[in-house]
């Protein structure tokens, strides 16, 4: 069941390095044992129910919790957030604390607003301050060497608020193409910014230290530097601060400032996460003739991954004090989906098409409300999590977590489960990815297309060819109109579809979704500039958009092209 690229990843990166080597069956046998171990009662069932859900392929926990599970200290989270406060030891110590963490496997996110800008006063010293760029180029260049669990190299976010008198500096950081290529950027918006841009007025840069203001700039010259710069390299990115504090479910504990690396858990400071993905291409079944969900399918693996997810928080291994007293306090999770784009073809349903926008809206509708039935069923059997009664959720809520889903990228796992990521269209149906592995290349070519179009007999050497050389069908006058539209890739749907789904899913998403708008070459700075408006109108956490070829070194990538 397992595709030989599947294979290629395991067993370069998660199956263990034992003689003789660890099987893809040992390994989904030892995290299920291990993650049964929270279970008091009826352990055995519950590691055969985890076993079956992961060795089906029909759920996948985050990298690190099949990496490490099992392992003596093995550390299972893949997010986290830590403070970035102003002081050196207060860096260092956060430097510290996200090398161990990017060393078990998991990302860091950060704000660093609360530091000094560039050139203020530093009184221990009498000198001047380097300034929150500086201290992240040091972050960038330890994390190029501490690599993931030997494996993978550790992801950053970093975050200034938009407010900082060092905006200017950060929001080119990325611009020379080789700077800080361990951090994804994105700029700390609140609504009062957008509002100054819209009515194009002044805008204050406000030094955090003294709370004097700086500096004022034209808030749209701001916007236009960031627009540009995201189309030029695809950072910074966006995340709308005031939202994610809107949908904060436990405000008592202060104001979130940060997400994880690829911006799906908005956290507070030392808080961690767990996710993990549900493959909706295997909650299909046919009945005379026809394709349907198969929701009482889907609601079994939905109990099952919630319990999952939950007594991951119970026998993770933390390695920061802090770490583990807010996220055991918290319990925060996130189940997501990944082949959303397949599920879509199997059920014959156009990306690019409103019927697609509102099945995302029913499907997502229906795992968080079967995913918070779950987790109130063990809010019930094991106690809610401890700020239960300082969080937003309603009495009738008993919940054993503050949060219960993220839509995940899905980088590895959806390749180990042979499906589209995350809620992502097909890249291409025929495309290579370029070092995921190191100085490994892999083909992917889509399994369903090429099915579908033996069955209606259109395959032949003709499509083969064009689909190996432009990963589409668009240019293939021999191909019937629904077939194209059904298979439309990445860079062909509009811009407005792929936030229509971002906006269906975010909308019963208590964390966030990470996205990317893929767009083509072509695309104008002022189509970046509508897309993250409208993100913002549409009161999404955040947004990333990335322009084919804008980067030097680009992990997915059409055939034809080199
Ligand atoms: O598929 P996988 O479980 O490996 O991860 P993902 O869904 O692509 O990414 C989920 C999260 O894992 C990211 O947001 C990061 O927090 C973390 N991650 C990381 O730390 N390092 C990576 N190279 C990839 C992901």
């Amino acid at each position: 069941m397992l595709t030989d690229n599947a294979l290629q990843i395991l067993n370069d990166r998660y199956l263990l390095n034992r003689n003789p080597k660890e099987t893809p069956d040992e390994l989904f046998r030892r995290v299920a044992k291990y993650v049964a171990n929270a279970e008091e009662t009826n352990k055995d069932i519950w590691e055969q129910k985890f076993y079956e859900i992961m060795s089906n392929l029909a759920f996948l926990p985050n990298s690190p919790t099949l990496m490490n599970a099992g392992l003596e200290n093995g550390q299972l989270s893949a997010c986290f957030v830590l403070p970035v406060e102003d002081s050196l030891e207060a860096i260092f110590t956060t430097l510290k604390n996200a090398a161990l963490i990017h060393q078990s496997g998991g990302g860091t996110g950060y704000n660093f607003s609360k530091l000094r800008p560039k050139d203020d006063l530093v009184s221990s010293s009498g000198g001047t301050s380097s300034g929150p760029i500086a201290f992240m180029k040091i972050y960038d260049s330890a994390t190029e060497y501490v690599k993931q669990g030997g494996k993978r190299r550790g992801a950053n976010m970093g975050i200034l608020n938009i407010s900082h008198p060092d905006i200017e500096e950060f929001i080119v950081s990325k611009s020379d193409g080789t700077s800080l290529q361990n951090f994804n950027i994105s700029i700390g918006i609140t609504d009062s910014f957008m509002k100054a841009v819209s009515k194009d007025k002044d805008w204050k840069l406000v030094n955090p230290r003294t709370q004097k203001i700086q500096k004022v700039v034209r808030a749209s010259k701001l916007w236009n530097s960031i627009t540009r710069e995201a189309w030029k390299t695809g950072d910074p990115g966006l995340i709308f601060l005031d939202t994610i504090n809107k949908n904060n479910p436990i405000p008592e504990q202060g104001r979130i400032g940060s997400t994880n690396p690829c911006g799906e858990v908005p956290l507070l400071d030392y808080e961690s996460c767990n996710l993990g993905s549900l493959n909706l291409t295997k909650i299909v079944k046919q009945e005379e003739g026809k394709v349907y969900i198969d929701w009482a399918k889907l609601d079994t693996h939905i109990n099952v991954a919630i319990r999952f997810l939950d007594n991951v928080i119970s026998v993770n291994h933390y390695l920061i004090p802090e770490v583990e007293r807010i996220s055991k306090a918290n319990r925060k999770i996130g189940l997501g989906v990944m082949g959303w784009a397949e599920l879509l073809i199997i059920l014959g349903i156009p990306y690019a098409s409103q019927e697609a926008v509102e099945l995302g809206e029913k499907l997502m509708g229906f795992i968080k409300t079967k995913s918070y039935d779950a987790s109130i069923t063990l809010g019930k059997e094991r106690g809610t999590f401890l700020t239960w009664k300082e969080s937003l959720h309603e009495p009738a809520e008993p919940l054993r977590n503050a949060t219960c889903n993220s839509i995940a990228p899905t980088g590895s796992i959806s390749v180990i489960a042979n499906t589209s990521y995350s809620i992502e269209p097909l890249y291409a149906l025929h495309y290579k990815r370029v070092g995921i592995l190191e100085n490994k290349t892999q083909i992917e070519v889509n399994i369903f297309f090429i099915e579908k179009m033996k069955q209606l007999g259109l395959w032949n050497k003709q499509v083969e060819i064009e689909v190996m050389h432009t990963g589409s069908i668009k240019g293939l006058k021999s191909i019937p109109k629904e077939i194209k539209k059904l298979f439309e890739t990445s860079m062909e749907i509009s811009w407005e579809y792929h936030l229509l789904h971002q906006q269906a899913f975010q909308k019963y998403t208590d964390n966030a979704v990470s996205k990317t708008i893929n767009l083509p070459e072509t695309t104008m700075v002022k189509d970046v500039a509508d897309i993250y408006w409208a993100a913002w109108e549409r009161q999404l956490k955040g947004i990333t958009i990335y322009r084919n070829n804008s980067r030097a070194h680009q992990i997915l990538q059409h055939c034809g092209l080199n």
